[in-house]
């Protein structure tokens, strides 16, 4: 069989500090640069979040890193890319951690119910209604011994979890190759067996969920779109979209 090349990851550009990875991929992909183009930075001073948050980082103890995609799909298929990421992320750790993460819909990786990565997807439409590009935001939390009080109940590092240090540049690049198997696949066969394998991951179906809304229910499924169906009670089913935020909202 003809090995094909990988899409994702064929240039990587490496930063000490940038504003946000996300910000400085964003300039490259207005440049054209090629789908699949990384860029690595070891300290963001304005790192984005989801919902509009920071990310928190401290020089040098995470992976934070953004991939440019550019999948010709519908722009209402981009949040099922949320979905796909996660099941990647959970892949490389396993793979290059030996460590069991499960996946808060629709992309927080989890050991132990604590966050240990997060995934932030801003994608940009064009006139037809189609994908652009999409930046694809990934940090992981690899070295902290400890997290700033507002983080040290809900979230957790490699080491952390492990016992164990982790080499940056071997989780980047199994994250890097699982990205680009599992993206192969999403754009060869669709979500329908993505999803099967991100319900395998999953850590939070059948759990209790609360809403941004206020509301809550009970987390039974993800449909055939990448929507979380939750069990509101007596008989009431609610679907929950995860929103891609476009990247000219989203700088903090
Ligand atoms: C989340 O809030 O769960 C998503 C966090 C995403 C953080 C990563 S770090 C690399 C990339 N650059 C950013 O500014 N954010 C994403």
């Amino acid at each position: 069989m003809t090995a094909v090349s990988p899409v994702v990851g064929h240039t990587i550009h490496n930063f000490e500090t940038v504003d946000s990875t996300q910000a400085v991929l964003a300039h490259l992909a207005a440049d054209r640069v090629l789908e699949g183009t990384v860029v690595v930075a070891r300290h963001q001073t304005a790192g984005r979040g989801s919902h509009g948050r920071w990310w928190w980082d401290a020089p040098g103890e995470s992976l934070m890193f953004s991939v440019l995609l550019r999948p010709t799909v519908p722009i209402a298929r981009a949040p099922q890319l949320s979905l796909v990421s996660g099941v990647a992320v959970v892949d490389a750790f396993r793979a290059c951690c030996h460590v069991d993460a499960r996946i808060r819909w629709p992309n927080d990786v989890l050991i132990d119910g604590k966050k240990v990565c997060g995934v932030l997807p801003e994608a940009l439409s064009s006139a037809d209604g189609r994908v652009s590009h999409v930046l694809l935001g990934i940090g992981i939390n690899v070295d902290q011994r400890a997290f700033p009080s507002e983080l040290r109940n809900t979230a957790t590092s490699l080491l952390l979890a492990t016992g164990v240090a982790h080499d940056h540049a071997r989780l980047l690049s199994a994250t890097l190759a699982d990205l680009d198997r599992r993206y192969g696949e999403w754009l060869r066969s669709g979500f329908a067996d993505l999803r099967l394998e991100w319900r395998k991951r999953a850590g939070m179906l059948g759990q209790r969920v609360h809403m941004r809304d206020g509301g809550e229910g009970i987390a039974i499924d993800v449909d055939d779109t990448g929507a979380l169906l939750i069990d509101a009670g007596r008989g009431a089913l609610t679907r929950v979209v995860s929103a891609m935020t476009d990247p000219g909202e989203a700088s903090a």
